[in-house]
């Protein structure tokens, strides 16, 4: 397989980014790794995730990857620096929460949901400070368990993890909710459920146009005319999917 693009996550969170890479370039070839043996990355330290992210970086360096989406907020705001520092042979496009998006899209009272890491980075921080205009509010909300919750499709905790969320922000009129971990895509029924008056809001395709710019200015695309090949590896069980 030539040209193949490494795209991680703590499990099946980054599947959400993958679906828009192959919408956007049905011609590349994909290596999914979904790391479901140590979700949720969200509640690690900084030094754990590096070890474990780098792991996986080097397993997809070495078959045969140049371009790596860290299709995980989490592992973005915390390690892509060093990652990159690190790997500077490879190329690392990440994702982080689309909070230039809802402030650009004039949004007043925006809520933040994230895992607790991606919460208090200071990636997430600045992203704030750069673009919060002065009508708007931003509310970051960690998300405990939630992704570890969705991981399991444990449907009972997702909708009481979401109840507690929600239940001080009922009266604050929230009217868009960014989903800054690419676990939350999956449940967004749910969580207009009990939000039921907010645009959702997330950083897929941005992602996506990016993998395409760099793929491009690299002259790295794809040269075939046939469908690529994606194969999805998960750690947990070791299973291999192609298709
Ligand atoms: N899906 C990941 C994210 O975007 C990680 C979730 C987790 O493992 O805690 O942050």
């Amino acid at each position: 397989m030539n040209n193949k693009i490494g795209v991680f996550d703590s499990g099946i969170g980054g599947l959400s980014i993958l679906n828009e890479l192959k919408t956007m370039l049905p011609h590349e070839n994909f290596l999914y790794y979904g790391d479901s043996k140590n979700c949720p990355y969200g509640e690690k330290s900084d030094e754990e995730l590096f070890e474990i992210t780098s792991k996986i970086v080097c397993y997809l360096k070495s078959e045969g990857c140049r371009l790596i989406v860290i299709a995980c907020n989490t592992a973005t705001t915390r390690c892509m620096k060093k990652l990159r520092e690190t790997f500077n042979d490879l190329i690392f496009v990440g994702c982080v929460p689309a909070i230039k998006l809802a402030c650009d899209q004039e949004y007043k009272n925006i809520l933040v949901m994230a895992t607790p890491a991606t919460i208090e980075s200071e990636r997430t921080h600045q992203l704030v400070k750069d673009n919060i205009r002065e009508d708007q509010k931003i509310y970051l909300v960690p998300c405990f368990g939630l992704a570890d919750a969705i991981e399991k499709n444990d449907s009972v905790r997702i909708k009481n993890i979401l109840n507690n969320i929600f239940f001080e922000y009922k009266d604050k009129n929230i009217d868009s909710i960014v989903l800054g971990c690419t676990h939350y895509p999956f449940i967004k029924k749910e969580i207009l459920g009990v939000m039921p008056n907010v645009t959702l809001l997330d950083g897929s395709k941005g992602v996506a146009r990016e993998v395409r710019r760099q793929l491009e200015s690299h002259n790295l695309l794809n040269k075939s005319e046939s469908t690529g090949k994606v194969t999805i590896y998960n750690s947990l069980d070791e299973s291999v999917i192609n298709s």
